[in-house]
């Protein structure tokens, strides 16, 4: 069984870390590893295959930044040959930006059956480029590995159920094998003592691109009780000095750290504040408040478990968010940390894979309407049929005549 995994951005260097640990363990899987170069930096690719130890890339495609339709194409065009030589049996593709789509896209043109790692998520937020990559991967998918009941249910409604496996979220493994590797020196480089600072992790399209919004996050946070650790994401760093925004008060911006640093720093904030999927996760799994800088999550469970608070941008519930009192219940969400084991355990299985592309089940609107056209039609044929012009006058007049 031939895998070929393809990543490209932070998040998904940490997923196909504990994937592709999992298939060297079990040895059934020949795995590759395809990276598109959506990120390239050192601090946003490098470290985490050397701290996590993913092996290097089989294949860099070098692909870079680029507004989406660009990055997108390219990455395709790219893709389609490098696919077509490694002919995998399997493409597997993780999370919800560029690169899985154009990953997805491009393994299910080639006829080969596409997994999806995070599958079901959603945040019903169509503006966000990543809700869009995560409904379209999803429709051409044949394995779907979901982290949550939630995220079966989301697909169920989208009458996706075949190749559908609830198997936890990769996350979790990831930091259950590196928690005690967290690099707590960065505490005392930065001059923070735990429990004397929040952190902030800053990159959503929808809060860095809106220069008003970005300014509104940054003036609250800046005005907080205590330092607020802010590794900044290159594009975040790129949108403040476009408008002109420095580091006011007690914001510390500092360059984006690694996944040591960054455990770290989450293990001894006091609250964590953040617009990143995989950070809202792994606050709850360390047992520290969030507060999300959104207006939606596609986590709902952190936010009914009441660990994770959606403050959007407004300052006043920023404030009140990152000094409430945690919860006292911290029930186990998204698996043991087996996950890993068990997408591998199914790719290894091997085919039947579920339908790509399955038809969708008819909404119950649509259902509704559906039984009133089939109940005029069936009035309509136990009508007798149009009488000929000559017997309705027939009729007419001896109506008339009575
Ligand atoms: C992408 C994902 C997002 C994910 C995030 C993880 C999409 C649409 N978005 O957002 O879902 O949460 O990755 O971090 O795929 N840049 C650099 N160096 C780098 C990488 C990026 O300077 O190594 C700068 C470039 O100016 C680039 C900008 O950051 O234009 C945005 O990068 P891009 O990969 O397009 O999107 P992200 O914001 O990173
Ligand atoms: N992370 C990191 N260094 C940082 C910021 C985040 O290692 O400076 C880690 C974080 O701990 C989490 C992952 O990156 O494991 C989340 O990635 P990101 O926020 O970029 O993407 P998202 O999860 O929102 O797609």
């Amino acid at each position: 069984m031939k895998i070929a995994n393809i990543v490209g951005a932070r998040p998904q260097f940490i997923k196909a870390a504990a994937v592709c640990a999992a298939a060297r363990a079990d040895g059934r899987i020949q795995d590759y590893l395809i990276h598109t170069g959506q990120h390239y930096d050192a601090d946003m690719s490098d470290i985490f295959f050397t701290q996590l130890g993913l092996p290097r890339p089989d294949v860099e495609l070098g692909i870079g930044s680029g507004p989406h339709g660009q990055q997108t194409g390219q990455m395709m065009m790219a893709l389609e040959g490098t696919l077509s030589d490694l002919a995998p049996d399997v493409t597997l593709v993780y999370g919800d930006t560029n690169t899985t789509l154009a990953g997805a896209l491009t393994a299910q043109r080639l006829g080969i059956p596409v997994a999806h790692v995070e599958a079901g998520l959603r945040s019903f937020n169509r503006t966000m480029p990543e809700e869009i990559n995560r409904i379209v991967t999803d429709r051409v998918s044949s394995i779907l590995f979901c982290p949550t009941k939630a995220s079966v249910e989301n697909l169920e409604r989208e009458g996706i159920a075949a190749g559908v496996n609830l198997v936890g979220d990769v996350m979790v493994d990831v930091m259950r094998g590196s928690v005690t590797w967290a690099r707590m020196g960065i505490l005392g480089d930065l001059g923070v003592r735990t429990g004397g600072f929040y952190l902030m992790t800053l990159h959503r399209a929808g809060n860095t691109d809106d220069h008003e919004r970005l300014e509104t996050i940054l003036k609250a946070v800046a005005k907080l009780p205590h330092p607020v650790v802010f590794p900044a994401h290159p594009r975040t760093r790129n949108k403040m000095s476009e408008a002109g925004l420095e580091p006011e008060g007690n914001l510390r911006m500092i360059e984006p750290v690694g996944y040591l640093e960054s455990l770290a720093l989450q293990m001894h904030a006091r609250a964590i504040l953040t617009d990143s999927g995989g950070v809202q996760k792994e606050a709850y799994w360390l047992g520290v408040p969030c507060v999300t800088l959104r207006d939606d999550t596609e986590w709902v469970e952190t936010i009914e478990t009441g660990w994770n608070l959606l403050a959007g941008a407004d300052p006043e519930l920023i404030a009140a968010g990152v000094e409430r009192f945690p919860p006292e219940e911290r029930p186990p969400l998204y698996g043991d940390g087996s996950t890993a084991r068990l997408i591998v355990e199914r790719l290894a299985a091997g085919p039947p894979w579920g339908e790509s592309m399955p038809k969708p089940k008819p909404v119950p609107v649509r259902r509704a309407a559906a039984r009133a056209v089939a109940a005029a039609a069936t009035k309509a044929s136990a009508k007798p049929p149009p009488k000929k012009k000559g017997a309705v006058k027939k009729s007419t007049k001896k109506k008339a005549s009575k």
